[in-house]
Formats: C-alpha cells, sequence, structure tokens
C-alpha cells in the first residue's frame, strides 16, 4: 500500500538516476504543490538544485520572508530571491480589466524567470509540482471550456518556451498525498496546510487599478482577516478566506470627522476542487472583530461587507 515514507524513497533513487549530476531549477510560489516539489528534489539531488522565487510585489503579508525563512536559512537550500515588485507594479499601471490583469502579470512572471534561468549555468532540468489533477484537467474538453471563464496558470507555458526537461515527482499524486509527502520531507504545517492563493496574487482581489498604496490597504486588510480565522482556530476548515479591495468608496464617520473611504469585502468559502464553493458561515463575532480591526488599523478603508455568494453563480476570486 502506498505510504510517504515509500513514495519518498522510491521517488529520491528515480530522481537521481533521472537527473545524474546536472543542475536542476524550481520554481517556488509558496504553495504547497512548489515547496513540496521543490522538498523532493533538494532530498534526491541537494545542491544541484537551485530554487527561483519571484516577488512580484502582490503577495500576501509575510509570505516572501517566510519561503526564504523556509528553504533558505532552515533546509538551506540554494534559493535565488528576486524582488521584481517594481516591475509587476510598473507593468500594472492603467490596467483594470481582470484578463488583461492576468496576462500582464503572467508575461512579466516569464520573463522575470527566464532572466534569473539565465544566470545558472548549465541548468538541463526543470522541476515542477504538477499534480494528478492538473494533468487530467488540461486534457479534458470539459475543463479545457471551464478554464476559459478565467485564464488560470496554464500547465505548458513556461517549459515550452525554454530548452529543458520536465521533473514532475508528484504528477500522480492526488492533494492529500502530497501534503503527506510535504510532512514526511519535515516542512512546516503553515506552508503543508496552506490555503490556495491565486498566481496573479492581490491583482486580481483590487477591483480597478493596482497601484502600490491600494495593494498595501489590501494586504493590510488581509492580514487581519487571516489573523482572526487563525485566532478562531478557523484556517485549516476553510478552502480559502481573503480581503477583497472595492473601487467603491462610501461615508463614514470617525470621532468627529466624516471620512470617504474605501469599502473592502470578506470572502470565505469551502470547496472540494475550487469548481464549486459555497460560503462559509463564519461566525457573528469573527465577523465583528475582523471588521473592527479593519476599521480601526487601516486608514483609508472604512467600511466591511461579508460575500455571501456561492460558486456557481459566483466564483471564488472577484476578478
Ligand atoms: P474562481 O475565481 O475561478 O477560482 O472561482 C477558482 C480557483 O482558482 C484560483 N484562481 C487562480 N489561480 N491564477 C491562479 O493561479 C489565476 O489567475 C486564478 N484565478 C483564480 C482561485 O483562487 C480559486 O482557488
Amino acid at each position: 500500500s502506498w505510504t510517504a515514507g515509500n513514495f519518498v524513497a522510491d521517488t529520491v533513487a528515480r530522481v537521481k538516476e533521472q537527473v545524474g549530476s546536472d543542475r536542476v531549477i524550481c520554481g517556488l510560489s509558496g504553495g504547497v504543490d512548489s515547496s513540496v516539489a521543490a522538498a523532493l528534489l533538494h532530498q534526491a539531488v541537494g545542491s544541484q538544485l537551485t530554487c527561483i522565487f519571484v516577488n512580484n510585489g502582490l503577495l500576501r503579508h509575510g509570505e516572501a520572508e517566510e519561503v526564504q525563512e523556509t528553504f533558505n536559512e532552515n533546509m538551506g537550500m540554494d534559493l535565488r530571491y528576486i524582488d521584481a515588485s517594481d516591475r509587476f507594479l510598473d507593468g500594472l499601471r492603467g490596467v483594470t480589466d481582470p484578463e488583461t490583469k492576468r496576462k500582464t502579470i503572467g508575461n512579466e512572471f516569464i520573463r522575470v524567470f527566464e532572466d534569473a534561468a539565465a544566470e545558472i549555468e548549465n541548468v538541463r532540468w526543470l522541476a515542477q509540482g504538477t499534480l494528478y489533477p492538473d494533468v487530467i484537467e488540461s486534457e479534458t474538453p470539459e475543463n479545457r471550456a471551464s478554464a476559459r471563464i478565467k485564464s488560470h496558470h496554464n500547465v505548458g507555458g513556461l517549459p515550452e518556451r525554454m530548452n529543458f526537461s520536465l521533473v514532475e515527482p508528484l504528477r500522480y499524486l492526488f492533494k492529500d498525498e502530497v501534503r503527506a509527502v510535504g510532512l514526511e520531507l519535515g516542512l512546516p504545517e503553515e506552508i503543508i496546510y496552506r490555503q490556495p492563493f491565486p498566481g496573479p496574487g492581490l491583482a486580481i482581489r483590487i477591483i480597478g487599478e493596482v497601484t502600490p498604496e491600494r495593494v498595501e490597504l489590501l494586504r493590510d486588510c488581509d492580514r487581519i482577516v487571516l489573523e482572526e480565522i487563525h485566532d478562531a482556530g478557523l484556517y485549516r476548515d476553510i478552502w480559502q478566506s481573503f480581503a477583497v479591495l472595492t473601487d467603491n468608496r462610501t461615508v463614514g464617520v470617525m470621532g468627529d470627522y466624516r471620512t470617504y473611504g474605501y469599502a473592502c469585502a470578506i470572502r470565505a468559502v469551502n470547496s472540494e476542487d475550487a469548481m464549486t464553493a459555497d460560503w462559509v458561515r463564519l461566525p457573528y463575532d469573527v465577523l465583528a472583530r475582523v471588521s473592527n480591526r479593519i476599521v480601526n488599523e487601516v486608514d483609508g478603508v472604512n467600511r466591511v461587507v461579508y460575500d455571501i455568494t456561492s460558486k456557481p453563480p459566483g466564483t471564488i476570486e472577484w476578478e
């Protein structure tokens, strides 16, 4: 029967044989799949592996630091941390259409990643955390049609443009198996049980233009949502929970003053596979703490609403 221990032993042996003494690179996103793929590759080929982490300026609070701490400081990996925030935010200036945001970010990511990869010599292999559902999804007509609603990360994009061979050690695994493998490899639970986070990051949770100031506003709101969800012990029971910065400004009152600030929306959903989702019946006291903290701590946001739309007809993200 399948065990994470056996899987790790077999895969390490197989990857060693496949890769030999070649160099391997791996893009780290901070998500579960790429983290487990990187840890597995590291176990197999050690210093032959270089990981590339791109900070696109659209990450959640503390994410970039956590990735560096886990992989570089704790695991001793060769991690190239690239802060390309300015490049991404420059590219997004004036962009309000959701699909244009995705394309802008996707294209910029490829350029940044290619530049970083070109600095590393003698690379033959690109490791990716592709899972079995990703493989299936890109092969069935139904899913190709549904994927067109929003242009999600495509499995094929990056390697096609580069002369690398692919190493995909998780290709036959499902999510729960990937988590078991990650725990077996000693990755922290904060990474193993992390809620999914979209590649375009905070940009598709900011309705309207993505400016550095608005990213900062949303990042603060989002941090408060996650802190309160964690404190209430709910984080692992929820598929995704986050804040959205709307482009609606509303009138409020603070002491003796009238305010005119953005409305922030809170979204929390449960789902099996992100194809359908139901909004989470969050306890009122959790919602109350989130709302109080956001309006008191985030200057520029003066109203909080809770999104009670299921998918379908709503989507999980607002864009
Ligand atoms: P929707 O909003 O379509 O989201 O219900 C379904 C799942 O996909 C994630 N998502 C994305 N992930 N790039 C990604 O990597 C994207 O452009 C993107 N758009 C949505 C979303 O967070 C949810 O888990």
